[in-house]
């Protein structure tokens, strides 16, 4: 009875050390399925779970064959005959088009809501059926390698011997431990980036100050989007001294060319007096003549 209790790590401890992918775990002494169930998540983390065809296959290649009933108890289940079959380990309802045994589920005795997973050789190995939950089989149980460290921002999950991490936006890399850079704001001589959390990588800001003589062009601060774009044009710092010089070359010039008018407006002026005298000089003399 006590060895037969002892749980077989079908995949190789090995794994078990490295921490990548889980490891399935059967026991050798059949039980019904709320035992079952109870005994996985006593002592691992909950009945397997199956998420594709593929770790279908690699499980059913893993366990021994039987050559008849009991077979193996899985972790899919419902609670009513309409109700959606669930995996409790995931709440995933995944179900491929060659889980099933031929004419199953048939729900025969109207209350078959657990699932034995056939091991045999010839038809219908690997396939599932609907049995009543009272029934004895072994447990196959699982043992997950995802924890909260598992991947920093992002999410977990199993895959067959290692899991994957499914990053949040703004993070990337194997365990989603790199935040996504936005491109590099060059240093320039007229003016400083300083950049919130130090770096130019997601949810930074960056803000320009100008040196003094120098005025800022553009919004000051860009954050760096998730999609490693910043949030708006690059600011830039232009010369002061260039924006006064302009200012005040113009201003000099329309003085310029204000002293220029005057100046040949006076001439004129001047030119027009020079033009009448004469006249006036020629009219006495010719009240004179005439
Ligand atoms: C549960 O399984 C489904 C189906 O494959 C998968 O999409 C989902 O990511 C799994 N969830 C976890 C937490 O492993
Ligand atoms: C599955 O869903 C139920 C109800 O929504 C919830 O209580 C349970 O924690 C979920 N289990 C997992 C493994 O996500
Ligand atoms: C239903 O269950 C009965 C009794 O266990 C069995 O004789 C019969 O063959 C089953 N029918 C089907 C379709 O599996
Ligand atoms: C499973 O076995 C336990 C202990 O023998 C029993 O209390 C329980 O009612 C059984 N559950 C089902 C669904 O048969
Ligand atoms: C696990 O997956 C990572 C990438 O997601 C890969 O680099 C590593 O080699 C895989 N390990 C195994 C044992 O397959
Ligand atoms: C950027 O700064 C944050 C907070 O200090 C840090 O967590 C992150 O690792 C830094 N990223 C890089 C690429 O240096
Ligand atoms: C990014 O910044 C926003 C606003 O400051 C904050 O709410 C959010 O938690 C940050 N996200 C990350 C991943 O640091």
């Amino acid at each position: 009875m006590v060895s037969s209790y002892y749980p077989i790590i079908l995949l190789g401890s090995s794994l078990a050390q490295t921490a990548l992918g889980w490891t399935y775990h059967l026991l050798r002494t059949t039980m019904n399925w709320t035992q079952a169930r109870q005994h996985c998540k006593t002592n691992y983390t909950d009945m397997v779970v199956i998420q594709s065809q593929e770790e279908n296959d690699y499980l059913v290649s893993l366990l021994p064959n039987r050559k008849g009933s009991p077979y193996y108890w899985i972790g899919i289940t419902r609670n009513h005959k309409n109700e959606t079959w669930t995996w409790l380990g995931n709440n995933s309802t995944w179900i491929g088009n060659e889980s099933w045994a031929e004419n199953e589920p048939n729900n025969n005795h109207s209350t078959e809501f657990c699932v034995e997973i056939y091991v045999k050789t010839g038809n219908n190995r690997g396939r599932w059926n609907d049995e009543k939950c009272s029934n004895k089989k072994y447990p196959v149980c699982y043992k997950a390698q995802c924890n909260a460290a598992s991947c920093g921002r992002g999410t977990c999950r199993e895959t067959i011997q290692n899991i994957t991490c499914h990053c949040q936006p703004g993070f990337k890399g194997d365990r989603c431990q790199t935040a996504v850079k936005c491109p590099h704001l060059p240093l320039t001589d007229n003016g400083d980036f300083s950049c919130s959390r130090g770096n130019q990588t997601f949810n930074s800001t960056c803000q320009l100050k100008c040196h003094l003589g120098f005025l800022l062009t553009g919004l000051p601060a860009i954050t760096c989007r998730a999609n490693g774009v910043w949030s708006g044009p690059r600011p830039t710092c232009t010369s002061y001294k260039h924006a006064l010089l302009a200012v005040a070359g113009c201003g000099a010039l329309s003085a310029l060319c204000c002293i220029c008018f005057c100046w040949m407006k006076r001439r004129k002026r001047k030119k027009l007096t020079q033009v009448r005298q004469p006249e006036e000089a020629t009219d006495p003399s010719s009240e004179v003549h005439g």
